[in-house]
């Protein structure tokens, strides 16, 4: 049975949207799911480029991007949809991408539209490492409100954001997201459409797994090594961790989202403030948290009111269910005070 066909009323994302914050957002999440869906079949027969002589669309574009690294040509491809969809919608003032070194302000008919009254944040294609060899990457992305100034409305606290999300392109595509009231996931269905799966979604208050790339232990602080070591001892509620980790935020987030845990990505001595960005990556995944129950911090602090001082500003980044998260952010606050 097609979707067509199914009796159950499907809802899209736009509709889920339009229903509880009105016509502007709605638009947003349209041209979302539009530049999605677009990006989620590129990616689906990206080996066959060369096959039909359409040209590889893996390995490098050639450039390197405003944070030092190698552009992909699929960053390039998902950056430039997102940008000229984002920018055909009236509702959005500007956008602020991690491939970008400013941000791109839209004009409609002249001039800034009046009724302009979004810019959307996003890190395009998230997974670098990932995105050649047929491991799950995704989209993430913010929705702030402009007041006034661009950059000053992108630099508010993460707890202003309007509505942040982010969609995995896995063995199905899932788009997760929040408007501030709760977490609902819509999957890519057989006509294209993002259609409503889930809706409430909670993270449970402890997991199995924690996620982080072990081959930097050694330049963490020594608060996270022995946090993980306590995980895999047993010594949080009696539970033995195992270990999982992709490499691609958006997925490692996604699982510890279903199945509880903990991701977090330390200072290390290479990336002393830490490794994630703040604004596309680490405040519209603690949204999402945070709207599940779940939790993030920076280590000592609530993650959402972390400021940025910049754009493209960094952080670190523990994220997962609330006993994980409370135990990691005491522990770095002791060790805050034991220096003092
Ligand atoms: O920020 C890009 C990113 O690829 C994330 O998706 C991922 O969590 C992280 O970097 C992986 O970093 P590393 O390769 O250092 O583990």
């Amino acid at each position: 049975m097609t979707s067509q066909e199914s009796t159950t009323k499907l809802v899209t994302v736009e509709e889920y949207v339009a229903a509880r914050a009105g016509a502007g957002l709605a638009e947003v999440f349209g041209a979302i799911a539009v530049a999605a869906r677009q990006i989620e079949r590129k990616i689906r027969l990206a080996g066959l480029g060369d096959l039909y002589g359409g040209g590889s669309i893996y390995g490098a574009a050639g450039a390197v991007n405003v944070q030092g690294e190698q552009q992909q040509k699929l960053d390039v491809f998902a950056n430039d949809l997102l940008t000229q969809l984002l920018g055909e919608s009236s509702h959005v003032a500007a956008i602020v991408s991690e491939e970008d070194e400013g941000p791109v302000e839209f004009e409609h008919g002249g001039g800034r539209n009046p009724a302009a009254e979004f810019v959307v944040v996003f890190d395009p294609l998230d997974g670098s490492s990932n995105i050649d060899v047929n491991v799950n990457v995704g989209t993430i992305f913010s929705v702030v409100r402009l007041v006034g100034d661009v950059v000053a409305s992108v630099l508010k606290p993460g707890t202003e954001q309007a509505a942040a999300g982010y969609v995995l392109y896995g063995p199905s595509a899932v788009m997760v997201m929040t408007i501030g009231s709760g977490v609902a996931a819509f999957t890519l269905d057989e006509d294209e459409r993002f259609v409503l799966t889930a809706e409430g979604m909670r993270m449970p208050e402890q997991g199995p797994y924690y996620s982080a790339n072990e081959a930097n232990a050694g330049s963490w602080p020594e608060v996270y090594r022995e946090f993980v070591g306590g995980l895999v001892a047993g010594e949080l509620g009696g539970q033995e961790y195992g270990s999982r980790y992709i490499g691609s935020l958006v997925a490692d987030f996604h699982r510890t989202l279903l199945k509880g845990g903990v991701f977090l990505y330390p200072p290390t001595k290479k990336a002393p403030r830490g490794k994630l960005r703040l604004l596309y990556e680490a405040y519209p995944l603690a949204m999402v948290a945070e709207q599940a129950g779940g939790a993030a911090v920076d280590g000592e602090s609530r993650l959402l009111e972390v400021r940025a001082a910049g754009i493209h500003d960094r952080t670190p980044l523990v994220i997962g269910s609330r006993t994980e998260v409370e135990a990691l952010r005491k522990a770095v606050q002791k060790t805050a005070e034991e220096v003092e």
